[in-house]
């Protein structure tokens, strides 16, 4: 590059594209009466005691920095809360890292593993930030297909072939945004002995845990041998409802939680102290909200993948998270085409799959964290859509 090229934006920022959900929150902004299954987060409030913890913060003049690693009362009760959910021992002190969302654990993770060059294996479709991350951090992103033939799991013999000596970690996302997808225990046993073979660590996204229909969330680290080898992220901003409160976590062993909080400190110094004190309440009272809001959307899970399969949307069952991934081949037009006249036709807001990875072509991401009357309403739509667009 020449010294004084007139672009000042640095290559490697150049290299991630945009978001491809976020060019969608444009064109929704400008549309009046559009019913949005496009944006991933829940439709309801924070629990109210778990607000009012945050507000009880500020009115007792909780308004500080914390220790870089977080309140030490959090770090306990989300070490208490891993042991009995998942039977996992962590050490509050120096094997969990309060951070700005889940979203900056991730990023925390590829900075503090990943060497230049350093491949990271990441199933497609997958979580939109994986690829961005991994690049920022001078990684490069070896995608494994999944298949809806498969219910979108990620299989560990499609992972070995993709493992060369410069592969570093594993990306695992489940369940998954966008298709829904949870992985069995058997599943991820296999991965891990393939871990274990070649020496290999996994970075695990488990912030849709508490988000499963009929079936059991396997916490990777939970698994012989991975506690180990498995950087555990998770937050708050999914199961509690907590988007806007910017809370995550971090659990590993100690060097690597030690490498972490060494980047955060300079970065973050800590998360908002009002957050962290909401988010004590969350993970030691909220578990009946958040059993609540699970028997609601798995209320609508069962309207929209119904809905979406009379209307010649084909869509496998998801399982976990709070999106249907369904098929649009059928209409012949590819998954953006289909989301940008979606909404210009009929204002139904969905994100194309195309945004997830090159696998998730051919598929639309309907998210169902939104009401019932809504998700009919859209559905209703839909039908017209496609009905127009069928051959
Ligand atoms: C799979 C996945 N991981 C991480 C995040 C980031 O969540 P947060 O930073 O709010 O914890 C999201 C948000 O949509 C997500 O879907």
């Amino acid at each position: 590059m020449k010294k004084n090229d007139t672009n000042p934006i640095a290559q490697r920022v150049r290299q991630i594209p945009a978001s491809g959900i976020r060019k969608y929150f444009d064109l929704i902004a400008s549309l009046e009466g559009v019913i949005s299954l496009g944006v991933g987060e829940p439709d309801f409030a924070t629990p109210w005691h778990i607000s009012e913890a945050g507000i009880y913060a500020i009115e007792k003049g909780y308004t500080m920095y914390t220790s870089n690693y977080g309140l030490i009362e959090l770090r306990k009760a989300l070490a208490a809360h891993l042991r009995n959910r998942y039977g996992i021992t962590y050490s509050p002190n120096n094997q969990i890292l309060v951070t700005t969302g889940s979203s900056e654990a991730l990023d925390l993770a590829m900075r503090a593993i990943v060497n230049p060059g350093e491949e990271i294996i990441v199933p497609d479709p997958g979580y939109v930030a994986y690829m961005p991350c991994t690049v920022l951090a001078g990684g490069v992103v070896v995608p494994v297909p999944t298949f809806v033939e498969n219910d979108f799991k990620v299989r560990a013999e499609e992972i070995e072939k993709r493992i060369t000596t410069k592969t570093k970690a594993i990306l695992l996302g489940f369940p998954n945004n966008p298709t829904g997808a949870v992985m069995e225990r058997k599943e991820l046993e296999e991965i891990a002995e393939l871990v274990r073979r070649h020496d290999l660590y996994v970075i695990s996204d488990e912030i849709y845990d508490r988000l499963v229909y009929g079936v059991e969330h396997t916490c990777f680290a939970s698994l012989p041998g991975m506690q180990e080898r498995t950087i555990l992220v998770n937050g708050f901003s999914k199961a509690y409802a907590m988007t806007g409160w910017r809370v995550g976590y971090a659990a590993a062993r100690p060097d690597i939680i030690e490498a972490m909080m060494k980047v955060h400190q300079y970065i973050m110094m800590c998360t908002s102290i009002m957050s962290q004190m909401a988010a004590i309440e969350a993970v030691t009272s909220g578990e009946e909200a958040v059993r609540h809001m699970v028997a609601e959307y798995d209320r609508r899970r069962k309207v929209i993948v119904k809905g979406l399969n009379e209307i010649g949307l084909r869509c496998f069952e998801p399982r976990g998270a709070f999106y249907a991934f369904p098929s649009v081949k059928s209409t012949g037009l590819s998954s953006e085409e289909f989301a940008e006249r979606l909404l210009k036709e009929e204002k139904v807001a969905v994100i194309p799959g195309s945004a997830f990875g090159g696998c998730g072509e051919g598929y639309i991401r309907c998210c169902y964290a939104v009401s019932l009357p809504d998700i009919e309403e859209a559905l209703q739509r839909m039908r017209r859509f496609v009905e127009r667009h069928h051959g």
